[in-house]
């Protein structure tokens, strides 16, 4: 499998504190890979470092064949890498397709508005939002409006998608119902990389999970081999009791 994207000693620091600390990564073509670790282990810092939002500090990455560390945000996501926010903001007076046409204009491949249209309303369509494309966003339940972020990143029609925490906060039906439709991503040809608290998720769903601890990579492996490693468990163990004793609620 030839690598779609390939992270090399990339680091991000803000200020005294090491974000991501030089973390190699590679991500096949077609692969879906989970990308885990406690509550502020790095995995959204890494995804805006990936993305163009932040440069990174140190290391290099590496898009179908080219460097893209370093790129602004519209270049990288025109060439094919789109992402989901960890929390959604669409525009709420807004109806959801045109939420949806914002991002497919901004693509930069659309032609015109109707072509924006079209392919909003495919994007919504292929989420499961048809019927609610004329729905203001502030009506929408939020596993409409994480289906609406989707929709979203699908429009700009990526090759790779960086999914944030795409089901927090959602019941278990809604879960599983987002577990197919993210198989029905994948299935379309999109690479992914999926950041997910439940584990239930990442072990239904990927053939590779990396863990961030502190900013760097502590483990990476099959679902079997990170579930029974020694350093992943203490990571989440420890953050636990850490949290716990902080008085705050867990994580799940
Ligand atoms: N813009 C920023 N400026 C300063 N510190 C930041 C910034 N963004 C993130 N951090 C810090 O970097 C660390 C990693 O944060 P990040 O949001 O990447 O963690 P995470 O793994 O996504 O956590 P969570 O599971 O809670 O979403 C945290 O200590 C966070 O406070
Ligand atoms: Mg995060």
């Amino acid at each position: 499998m030839s690598d779609l994207l390939t992270l090399e000693g990339v680091s991000r620091r803000f200020g005294g504190l090491l974000a991501v600390d030089n973390v190699d990564l590679s991500v096949g073509r077609g692969e879906i890979v989970g990308l885990i670790g406690p509550n502020g282990a790095g995995k959204t810092t890494l995804v805006n470092v990936i993305t163009g939002v932040y440069r990174p500090s140190a290391g290099t990455i590496t898009y179908d064949g080219r460097r893209i560390d370093g790129m602004k945000t519209f270049r990288i996501s025109r060439m094919g890498v789109a992402r989901t926010f960890q929390t959604v903001q669409p525009f709420p007076a807004m109806t959801a397709r045109e939420n949806v046409m914002a991002p497919a204009t901004f693509a930069g491949k659309s032609q015109g508005i109707a072509e924006a249209r079209e392919r909003a309303e495919e994007a919504l369509e292929f989420v499961g939002l048809g019927d609610a494309r004329d729905a203001l966003a502030s009506e929408l339940t939020l596993a409409g409006r994480k289906r609406l972020e989707l929709a979203k990143s699908l429009a700009m029609e990526p090759k790779v998608l960086l999914l944030d925490e795409v089901n927090a906060g959602l019941n278990s039906t809604e879960i599983d119902e987002a577990l197919d439709l993210i198989r029905k991503v994948a299935d379309s040809g999109v690479t992914i990389i999926i950041i997910e608290h439940l584990m239930k998720v990442v072990m239904s769903l990927c053939s590779r999970i990396v863990v961030l601890h502190h900013g760097g990579k502590i483990a990476e492996g099959t679902p079997d081999e990170v579930r029974n490693d020694r350093s992943v468990i203490e990571a989440y163990l420890g953050n636990r009791y850490a949290s716990r004793s902080a008085g705050e609620a867990s994580d799940g």
